[in-house]
């Protein structure tokens, strides 16, 4: 396998906390989960307020494209979703079709990093439940260049707590409220909605997602019991993700408009 595309698999391995070995695994061991991390129902409230007929999304990093899914279906808007998985994307594509927005969505296999650099300009461009994944800091940077001047970027991510003072590797790239609103208007983009969440309210949908996760890596061990322990790592850290989530995060969205400087 060449250099870059094994890096690119280290990358969506990492960003959905396994090994690249776990790979060939993942569609099944997620089967049960649509969203991976965000919350596409809020993310569809966030949009709706934008009032914005027949606008076009870019949602980068779509996984299983339970976002693009739901923009098209209730806001009738256009999604492209992109990912680097290929069973993501078959995925997306057929929960489109069977929800009636086939000639809504489109979904492409693709490097989000490549994608976000293509200049081809959106009005609203998603990211959602990624961290600091995109190799800019900060990744707004990036992002701003997807959409027209006067469109949205969307973030679904969260802030550092504010009381926490050891934060694990992996996870030192968030920052504390106020750093993290300077860093993502420092373009002198627009804030014009954060919406706040508990994170207790996140960790119980964590915790459903896991209980699911869990079912199906037992029926995948009883099939492949020299993987078994590699199911078990992936349950593992999938828990300790939750539980650190749960202790040093808040989940919140935003929306900025992108400002453009005469
Ligand atoms: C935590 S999931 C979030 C998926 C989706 N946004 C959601 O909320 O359901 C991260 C996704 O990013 C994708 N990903 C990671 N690195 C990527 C890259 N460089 N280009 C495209 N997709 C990537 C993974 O395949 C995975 O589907």
């Amino acid at each position: 396998m060449d250099l870059m595309k094994e890096e690119l698999e280290r990358q969506v391995a990492a960003s959905l906390e396994a090994q690249p070995k776990l790979l060939p695994f993942i569609a099944e061991l997620l089967a049960d989960v649509d969203a991976l991390g965000s919350s596409p129902g809020a993310v569809v409230n966030l949009l709706r307020s934008l009032g914005l007929p027949g606008a076009m999304i870019l949602d980068v990093g779509c996984g299983k494209g339970a976002i693009s899914v739901n923009v098209a279906r209730e806001l009738g808007w256009h999604a492209h979703g992109v990912d680097a998985f290929q069973p993501f994307i078959d995925h997306a594509t057929q929960t489109a079709s069977e929800n009636g927005v086939a000639s809504l969505c489109e979904f492409t296999c693709d490097d989000m990093r490549k994608v976000v650099r293509s200049g081809k300009s959106y009005d609203v461009v998603i990211y959602a439940a990624h961290g600091p994944l995109l190799d800019a800091v900060p990744c707004v940077d990036l992002l701003r260049m997807c959409v027209r001047a006067g469109g949205y970027i969307v973030i679904d991510d969260g802030f550092l707590r504010e009381n926490v003072d050891s934060v694990p590797d992996g996870y030192r790239s968030y920052r504390r409220h106020a750093e993290t609103i300077i860093q993502m208007t420092a373009h002198g983009d627009r804030l014009i909605r954060e919406d706040v969440y508990s994170a207790e309210e996140r960790n119980t949908i964590d915790g459903q997602t896991t209980a699911s996760i869990r079912a199906r890596a037992e029926v995948l061990a009883a099939r492949h019991p020299e993987a078994a322990p590699m199911f078990l790592e992936y349950i593992q850290n999938q828990e300790r993700e939750c539980q650190i989530l749960l202790d040093i995060h808040v989940p919140a969205t935003w929306i900025l408009q992108r400002q453009d400087r005469r």
